[in-house]
């Protein structure tokens, strides 16, 4: 979604907000723009598409300045343009503006304002900001801090915004609810940003805005308040990742990057979590009574995260004996559950700021619910909202398709169940070391996974160019096949189904045909649905399907069956999902790469959705 990113200090400020927005292109964007501040003049460049756009345009037209706001906007209201680009400025611009979120009743604010004269430009909500910034000021606001602070109290929705005035040279102001911002703390220079990796190379503090609050940033200096006006002591946090790990570092894209990462963060998250005489520590604030007593389990999460909620469930279930359910947070959030606040609810999120998400947890803890989320970013709403909170620890995933986010989210399940299952005994000490033994092959298995992209990329490049697939798993693998439909798709364009394999002869089996590949998660261990799974390939073969099989070394019954096979070493059942998945985002990875397409920053895709 939109990226905010804004610098105040002795450097020239222009192309400090290119670099951070770059480094924020990975939300995903249609426009951009700035606006730098030089003594009182406030000049502004919008450019439609990519950010070289508005590089050609600085580069012929460069702004001067130390102080500065800057902005990728991806469109809600009003088509990308160079007018609806931000920054938005007041009648007489003499404030402009950046903001990420929307402003729900912003159609009342401009028919308010526009009675007042004033002359709206774009058909965005942001712009109703600048304009009701002015009329404050003009209805007798003594400061900027204050015009703001009236200004927030009449917004509804959500938002971070960015100001400039022409009238404070020496400032940039800030404000934040329900989208994120911290502000970067440097050497006589500050920053802001939406997150951390916009400005990662310059900063090693910073401060995490919460909702409510607003910031007056200068270059030496810091004043936080709420919107009523109460100070409030910033809390400074060092910065736990390098800049390196916010780039490519010789990859040619940071999914392909993220992919490789994985079996060195599996190993890390085992490290951290299991003590060598096999004791789990979730790192939770819960205490194992807590869990002894609890009965009822609900994870709700969004996309990628929504199926590890699945995974979880089921292996939650398998092991603790407790009941789960699991729900699209967007669902959630509309229906009437009945959670009693016994119900442990557990929000799954990569970035911390999905707007559902959130909305989901706000709900359970009006219910009175405790809350344990699985989140990989720090300071995050998410993890600020949440009673406790496991972290994933992968470092920040540019890449908008969710790779090492998705496979931590699948260890962390696995060790919070068997953490749970211990404390509960539903498993003796000595079968949570088997496990764990167990899983502690699994990073292996995924660094081999990756060993074979070469043969995987020749098996994406014979079925790329087809309309679509049909993925199907059984069991702990059905979200698998949900998950590597969802990969394909979303950086391929190459429309994906995922099913439950035993649904197919509800429906999907009339869509098979020669040209349709049916990528098949039929690893091959103790576990029973594996000859279900061998049955419904036949299916699939019996329609002259073109059958994809991901299935256990050495599997020779497979290879009667389908036309290409991708190998994974052989795990235990529980934990096969963490390793079939990598197979499936190398697939999905070079069916991509062989259609061209962004794959960093696919079409109409944002990293982090903080809108509904
Ligand atoms: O940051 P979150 O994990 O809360 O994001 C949830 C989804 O938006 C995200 O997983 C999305 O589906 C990804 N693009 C999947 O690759």
């Amino acid at each position: 979604m939109c990226g905010v990113v804004g610098y105040i200090g002795s450097k020239e400020a222009a192309p400090i907000l290119i670099d951070g927005l770059q480094r924020l292109e990975y939300r995903g964007y249609d426009s951009a723009g700035i606006a730098v501040l030089n003594g009182s003049k406030i000049t502004s460049r919008k450019e439609v598409g990519r950010l070289a756009n508005l590089e050609k345009m600085l580069a012929a037209d460069p702004v001067k300045g130390t102080r500065g706001i800057g902005h990728t906007r991806w469109a809600t209201h009003g088509a990308p343009s160079q007018i609806n680009s931000h920054p938005h400025s007041s009648s007489d611009g003499s404030i402009a503006v950046v903001h990420n979120g929307i402003i729900e009743n912003y159609a009342e604010l401009r028919d308010e304002l526009s009675a007042k004269g004033h002359k709206f430009l774009s058909e965005t909500d942001t712009e109703v900001v600048p304009h009701l910034i002015e009329q404050s000021l003009k209805d007798g606001a003594k400061s900027p801090v204050e015009a703001i602070q009236r200004t927030l109290k009449r917004l509804r929705g959500a938002y971070a915004l960015g100001i400039l005035f022409r009238t404070e040279p020496d400032a940039i102001y800030c404000a934040r609810k329900g989208s994120p911002l911290i502000i970067g703390l440097g050497e006589k220079e500050n920053f802001i940003a939406s997150d951390v990796p916009a400005i990662i190379n310059r900063i090693k503090k910073a401060i995490y805005l919460n909702d409510g609050e607003m910031a007056v940033v200068r270059a030496d200096s810091v004043e936080i308040c709420t919107m009523e006006g109460v100070a409030v002591t910033p809390v400074i946090k060092e910065i736990s990742f390098k800049a390196e790990a916010a780039e490519c570092a010789g990859f040619e894209t940071f999914m392909l990057k993220e992919i490789h990462e994985q079996p060195r963060i599996l190993r890390a998250m085992l490290e951290k979590h299991v003590s060598a005489d096999g004791k789990i520590d979730i790192g939770s604030d819960l205490k194992p009574d807590y869990f002894r007593k609890l009965n009822r389990i609900m994870i709700v999460s969004c996309g990628t995260a929504y199926h590890a909620g699945m995974y979880g469930k089921l292996l939650l279930e398998n092991l603790t004996g407790i009941a789960v359910e699991t729900d699209l947070a967007s669902e959630f959030r509309y229906r009437d559950p009945k959670i009693d606040p016994g119900t442990l609810i557990i929000p799954v999120s990569q970035s911390g700021e999905t707007a559902d998400t959130l909305a989901s947890i706000r709900m359970a803890k009006e219910w009175g619910c405790k809350i344990l989320a699985i989140c990989n970013v720090e300071g995050s709403s998410v993890v600020r909202e949440s009673d406790a909170v496991f972290f994933t620890n992968c470092g920040p995933e540019i890449g908008v398709a969710s790779t090492k986010a998705y496979t931590a989210q699948l260890m962390a399940f696995a060790l919070f169940s068997l953490y749970v299952a211990g404390v509960r005994g539903n498993l003796t000490p000595e079968q949570i070391k088997s496990y764990l033994a167990d899983l502690q092959e699994v990073p292996d298995a995924v660094h081999y996974v990756i060993q074979k992209k070469d043969e995987i990329q020749a098996i994406s490049e014979k079925h790329h160019d087809g309309p679509s697939s049909l993925y199907l798993g059984r069991k702990f693998n059905y979200p698998t096949a949900l998950e590597g439909a969802l990969k394909n798709k979303e950086i391929s364009y190459q429309h994906a189904e995922g099913y439950a394999a035993g649904e197919m002869k509800h429906g999907p089996i009339a869509l098979i045909n020669d040209a349709l590949p049916v990528i098949c998660i039929c690893t091959k261990t103790s576990d029973e649905v594996y000859e279900k799974m061998l049955s419904n390939i036949k299916e699939v073969e019996a329609r002259s399907g073109r059958i994809i099989a991901v299935a256990t070394e050495g599997d020779t019954e497979i290879a009667k069956l389908a036309g290409d096979i991708i190998y994974v070493p052989e795990v235990r059942d529980e934990f096969t999902p963490i390793v079939n998945v990598v197979g499936l985002q190398l697939l999905a990875y070079y069916a991509a790469r062989a259609r061209g397409t962004d794959i960093d920053k696919p079409r109409n895709l944002a990293k982090s959705v903080t809108v509904e």
